[in-house]
């Protein structure tokens, strides 16, 4: 259903523009979201979760190990919605302390022969202050809410601890979890704050922040740090031997790729940006299994990148993942293969 009729539909909006066929997704999520028995029917198709306890990982409890990847609901703006279209948690942003408006359009492309999607977004979003708000109206949300922290453009690198800490200040009551994404390739210098030296700054100044907040609400809530699927394995290990050593929660592995493997051929291929969805599958399962074996288990993994099928979400389970995102999917297969991942896992 999804694949013959809705998914035609969506992608000639706005002339094929994948932007506009995103955000009229949004906005239709919103509004279902706000008409009274809506929701509870969209949760009646889609909405059954896995059956048997829920899992309780890096000390919280998710009715659903299936969750939504930063980028799409950046704003956090259609909550009540992605409940009942089966994911057990969702993670919000990425967020900067400074509202921006990210990069020219076009700003994202779809490669639809190869299931994948390359964006160059540049984190446009409203800002720590206004998402801070929204969830403040929203109350509790029935799920737990991860939410993606990342530097403002305008502020330079040397100046990216505090953009980040702002943003944690602002929103530390919100959160369930809260991931420092270092890893998104349209922000220029972002990725060097994956080096170690820059990284140990950044955890450690997050963490005081955490400890210092214990009594407004942030209490040591867990921090993940989200990492790009282009790290050498020795660049990987280097840089959970500082997660460690501050005592991170958890990793999200993998952000997109600046790589554009099995692609190369296609016609958009040369667009500046991150690629995901299917190309991401193997380099997502193999960087979740090194991590996995380099920790010994010990550091909780969501693994995130190229889920298409129900087999890619178990594939990154066996590989080590306590928890799974998916984002380029929902694109390409719609709301129904939520439901069928959680029917796997029941
Ligand atoms: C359009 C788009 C925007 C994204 N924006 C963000 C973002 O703001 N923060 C982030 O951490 N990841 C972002 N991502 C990366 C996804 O969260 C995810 O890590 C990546 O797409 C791989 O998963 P997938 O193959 O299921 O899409 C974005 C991805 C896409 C396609």
């Amino acid at each position: 259903m999804y694949r013959r009729v809705v998914r035609p539909v969506l992608y000639r909006l706005g002339k094929g523009d994948a932007e506009v066929a995103h955000e009229q997704t949004l906005h239709g999520l919103r509004r279902l979201g706000r008409i009274p028995g809506a929701v509870a029917a969209l949760s009646r198709t889609y909405g059954a979760l896995p059956t048997g306890s829920p899992r309780t990982v890096f000390g919280v409890r998710f009715p659903s190990p299936v969750g939504l990847a930063a980028g799409m609901d950046k704003n956090g703006i259609a909550l009540p919605a992605w409940r009942a279209l089966g994911f057990g948690f969702v993670e919000v942003g990425t967020v900067t302390a400074h509202p921006q408006p990210g990069n020219e359009k076009p700003r994202l492309f779809r490669l639809v022969e190869d299931e994948a999607v390359i964006n160059r977004m540049g984190f446009n979003n409203l800002g720590s202050s206004a998402l801070a708000d929204r969830l403040a109206a929203y109350g509790d949300l029935g799920y737990p809410l991860g939410i993606s922290i990342g530097k403002s453009k305008v502020t330079p690198l040397d100046d990216a601890v505090e953009d980040y800490v702002t943003s944690l200040r602002r929103l530390s009551a919100y959160g369930d979890y809260f991931a420092v994404n270092v890893s998104s390739p349209n922000t220029p210098g972002l990725r060097s704050l994956q080096d170690a030296g820059h990284l140990r700054e950044l955890l450690t100044a997050l963490h005081a922040e955490a400890a210092s907040l214990s009594v407004g609400g942030l209490g040591g809530k867990p921090i993940l740090v989200k990492i790009a699927p282009d790290l050498t394995p020795s660049a990987i290990d280097e840089l959970l031997a500082v997660c460690t050593e501050v005592g991170v929660a958890g990793i999200i592995a993998t952000n997109t790729t600046i790589g554009r493997p099995g692609v190369e051929s296609h016609p958009l291929a040369a667009e500046t940006g991150g690629l995901s969805g299917r190309p991401l599958t193997e380099i997502a399962a193999k960087t979740v299994a090194h991590i996995h074996a380099e920790t010994g288990g010990a550091l909780p993994i969501i693994g995130v990148g190229g889920i298409l099928e129900p087999a890619d979400a178990m594939r990154l389970f066996d590989a080590g993942a306590s928890l799974v995102q998916l984002y380029t999917g929902l694109i390409y297969r719609g709301p129904g293969l939520i439901r069928r991942i959680n029917r796997g896992l029941t």
